[in-house]
């Protein structure tokens, strides 16, 4: 299913039909053709102003876009008043995301009264959605580009022509969700030490509430020698924790001619790919979550003690009407084996509060299986309509100040659950990476294989370098500890 889609192979590829003239053609020649405009019409390098909002997914596709804007001459900035593109990477999940987006998209028309010149793009989940496009070019005439979620190799193409001969571009149904995966484009990463790596794109399954499914297209794995290829580079070139990436890593493997399941994949890498590095992985699902997964989870050194399985809901009722395909017992039963075999997991979820319908006895439920389960930690979201979703015409009953005091409820009794497991941690050593200088003089922080903030008296010498720590204390957010010699 993957494309092999070479930036900068030396033949253009072939345009597809029905595309307009403009925007077809060779993606390197554009690079080759922007970065000539750019040093023409500059003197430095102009600068980027890149911002992805939402999950790891859409922060890896802001890697991408940033890697394409760096090949074609880019600089980067954190400050959009200085930027000469400021490219948005937005997210659809849920709608207070949305209009926070368009919020800042509206506060942007006053740099372009200064700077006319400056390149307004706006790409990702949000914009794949046509009636968001249409709104953008109707409503927000300051905006210069707007793609879909895949339409990374369109980027170089569509500046040129707006560069040139100020050609505005907004999607289009030829920006469709579900276009092949690129291999080969250029990645700009924040940091050396930690990198995202997307295994799969899109998603099957169609949970009642979420959007997904309809902006990022059907599930599309890449290869795993692909894969296998970029994380080899990626330790090789010095990082140390790397995170594989998929709306649904459990079904990883579906459609490619190769046979590989998601437990291979990570059998693989940590047979196959040398040096000392960790694997971590989101996000799953537990209806494909198997045991083999937690078997390979045990097995694996290198993959970390850590499993984030978001099980949404306490209630079989909403469970069934969320569309997830499992019951509390089933997700128990998982938990229970994954306790069993992998002793001292870390284990997240994520939970969503006032799903339509949601009664306060299914609530009471979700607060038993957290009490029950034991989380480290929890992501948890006030249920958000989404127009297009299945879930979008339940009825509704619950109020939005009712849904607020549960969330909080959810919220406290997280507190007091999370602040227990952190207090068991201290007595325990636990093997650490250290990122950089931690919040007091002298101390580095680090994160453990449960991805737990780890502070402690250290060099910044070992920044980079896993060291084994004795755990001295627990606050809220994070654990203190010493270096065992
Ligand atoms: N409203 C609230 N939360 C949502 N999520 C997905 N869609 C919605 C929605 N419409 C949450 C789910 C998912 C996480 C990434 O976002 O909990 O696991
Ligand atoms: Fe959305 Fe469900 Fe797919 Fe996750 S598994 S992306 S919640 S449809």
């Amino acid at each position: 299913m993957t494309q092999q889609y070479d930036l900068f192979a030396p033949t253009p590829q072939k345009p597809e039909k029905g595309e307009e003239s403009f925007f077809q053609g060779d993606a390197r020649e554009y690079v080759r053709l922007v970065s000539q405009e750019l040093a023409r019409r500059y003197e430095t390098p102009p600068l980027a102003y890149v911002h992805s909002y939402g999950c790891q997914q859409n922060v890896s596709d802001g890697e991408r876009y940033s890697g394409l804007l760096a090949e074609m001459g880019y600089g980067f900035t954190d400050r959009p008043e200085e930027a000469e593109l400021i490219l948005l990477n937005t997210c659809a999940v849920r709608e207070n995301a949305e209009k926070r987006v368009l919020g800042n998209i509206g506060a942007m028309k006053h740099y372009k009264e200064h700077r006319p010149n400056l390149i307004i793009a706006v790409v990702g989940c949000m914009t794949q959605q046509q009636h968001i496009a249409d709104r953008l070019k109707k409503s927000y005439r300051h905006v210069d580009l707007v793609l879909g979620t895949n339409a990374f190799i369109r980027l170089p193409a569509l500046l040129f022509g707006r560069l040139t001969k100020n050609q505005r571009y907004f999607k289009g149904p030829e920006d469709s969700e579900n276009s092949p995966i690129i291999e080969g484009l250029p990645v700009r990463r924040d940091g050396t030490l930690k990198a995202w790596v997307p295994i799969m794109h899109g998603c099957d399954n169609f949970c009642s509430y979420c959007i997904v499914p309809y902006v990022r297209g059907r599930e599309r794995s890449r290869e795993s020698a692909s894969v296998i290829q970029e994380v080899r580079q990626l330790v090789s070139q010095g990082c140390r924790d790397i995170t594989l990436l998929g709306q649904n890593v459990n079904s990883y493997g579906k459609g490619l001619e190769e046979k590989i399941n998601f437990s291979t994949l990570l059998r693989r890498l940590n047979d196959e790919v040398e040096g000392d590095f960790r694997i971590r992985f989101m996000t799953s699902h537990p209806r494909d979550c198997t045991r083999e997964l937690i078997d390979a989870i045990a097995d694996c050194p290198k993959v970390c003690k850590h499993l984030h399985l978001p099980v949404q809901s306490g209630s079989d009722r909403v469970l069934k009407e969320m569309n997830r395909h499992y019951t509390i017992e089933h997700y128990l039963e998982l938990i229970q084996y994954a306790k069993e075999r992998v002793p001292g997991i870390s284990l997240t979820s994520d939970i969503i509060v006032g799903f339509p319908g949601e009664t306060r006895e299914d609530f009471e439920q979700t607060l038993e299986l957290i009490k029950q389960v034991g989380y480290t930690s929890l992501f948890t979201f006030i249920y958000s309509r989404r127009s297009g979703t299945k879930a979008e015409k339940l009825p509704d009953v619950v109020t939005a100040e009712e849904k607020s005091k549960w969330f909080q409820e959810l919220l406290d009794l997280q507190g007091v659950i999370g602040q227990e497991i952190m207090d068991s941690y201290v007595g325990r050593r636990l093997r650490v990476l250290p990122e950089g200088p931690g919040r007091e003089e002298g101390t580095l922080t680090s994160r453990s294989d449960g991805n737990l903030i780890v502070e402690f008296p250290g060099d910044p010498s070992l920044v980079g370098n896993f060291v084994e720590v004795q755990i001295t204390g627990a606050m809220n957010w994070a654990l203190k500890g010493e270096v065992v010699k």
